[in-house]
């Protein structure tokens, strides 16, 4: 199935169609990547950010929240704890924080290579010369939103950004071997649905390994404090389009997604998604890593287990590569 842009258009507009949509969805998940659910042992390791992002809480203009940094000894201890519990992925988040330089970053990643588990980065922009070093360290995969593909839009959401270098990173990182992983947010103030059109062709022209996206969500210690929320059913009608055109990729049921719905999660499963990242440093420091208020995390393994086997799936225990 292949929809042309005009008719991604009219699906979004639409919602008379919502079931078949995502009952469509959730059969070609199934037919190109199976019932198994990935999981992705996430570690935010520090939420200093040099980036204004304007929806964003952890924007360094935001001088109320409590910053942290994690000492990289430690966040490999917590990345073993996490192999331990079975995670074949570690998945390490921060705000684009100057601390980890390209020698500080790869002595980490050659730290937790040393576990046997897949490494996935997302940390933002940096040169080729640094995803390469990463990459010669052994990181697998990288993620990095593209946010939205309207370039009038990134430029108000994203003061002192560039959306071509933001571009040239997806590229480089493609050019260097990485599974890469993109993705955007849905219902950002003036956002279109004609852009949100755009984004998921956006996804497969670049031929993404994996894409993450979810509703905006207004927080308080921003510029956007005041806009209205994005809207599930439609975060979630882009999400079951992206699985509908580019089939095999990796597709995470967001946090975003169930901060909106208490049944997101598993809703997001049923649409489309077929990975989860459970944050395994939560009760230490993941109140502080406040993207969006309320973030709902989860981080007991038991209990997303639990979770992923109500709606008769199961927990792969392969490495969740992107399935070709
Ligand atoms: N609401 C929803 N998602 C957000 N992100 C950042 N701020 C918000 C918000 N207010 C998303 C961005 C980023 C990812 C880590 O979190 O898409 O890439």
């Amino acid at each position: 199935m292949n929809f042309a842009r005009q008719e991604i258009i009219d699906i979004l507009k639409d919602d008379s169609q919502n079931n078949w949509l995502f009952e469509l969805a959730d059969k070609v998940r199934r037919e190109n990547v199976g019932d198994k659910v990935h999981l992705r042992g996430l570690i935010e390791f520090s939420n200093i950010c040099k980036c204004r992002c304007c929806y964003c809480g952890l924007r360094s203009p935001n001088k109320l929240i409590d910053r942290y940094r994690i000492e990289p000894d430690d966040i490999i201890l917590y990345a073993k704890k996490a192999v331990e519990m079975g995670y074949k992925t570690i998945v390490l988040q921060s705000g684009e924080d100057e601390f980890y330089s390209r020698d500080v970053m790869c002595e980490i990643i050659k730290g937790i290579k040393e576990l046997g588990c897949a490494l996935t980065l997302s940390i933002g922009e940096r040169s080729f010369e640094d995803y390469k070093a990463f990459k010669d360290c052994g990181a697998d995969r990288y993620l990095i939103r593209i946010e939205t593909t309207d370039r009038q839009l990134y430029k108000k959401m994203h003061p002192n950004m560039d959306f071509d270098n933001r571009v040239r990173c997806l590229k480089d990182l493609k050019k260097l071997g990485y599974e890469v992983g993109t993705g955007c947010l849905v219902g950002l103030p003036e956002q279109t649905l004609e852009s949100l059109a755009d984004d998921v062709l956006f996804f497969k022209e670049i031929d993404a390994d994996m894409i993450g996206l979810g509703p905006f969500i207004a927080h308080p210690q921003t510029p956007l404090k005041d806009s209205a929320n994005g809207n599930f059913i439609l975060a979630l009608k882009v999400m079951a389009l992206t699985r509908i055109l580019l089939k095999n990729i990796n597709i995470p049921a967001t946090t975003a997604m169930e901060t909106l719905n208490p049944q997101g999660r598993v809703i997001a499963l049923q649409s489309g998604a077929n990975v989860v990242m459970p944050n395994v440093t939560l009760s230490d420091f993941s109140s502080k890593y406040e993207i969006y208020p309320d973030k709902c995390s989860l981080s007991d393994r038991g209990e997303v287990e639990k979770i992923i086997k109500s709606i008769g799936r199961s927990v792969s225990d392969d490495y969740g590569f992107r399935s070709r």
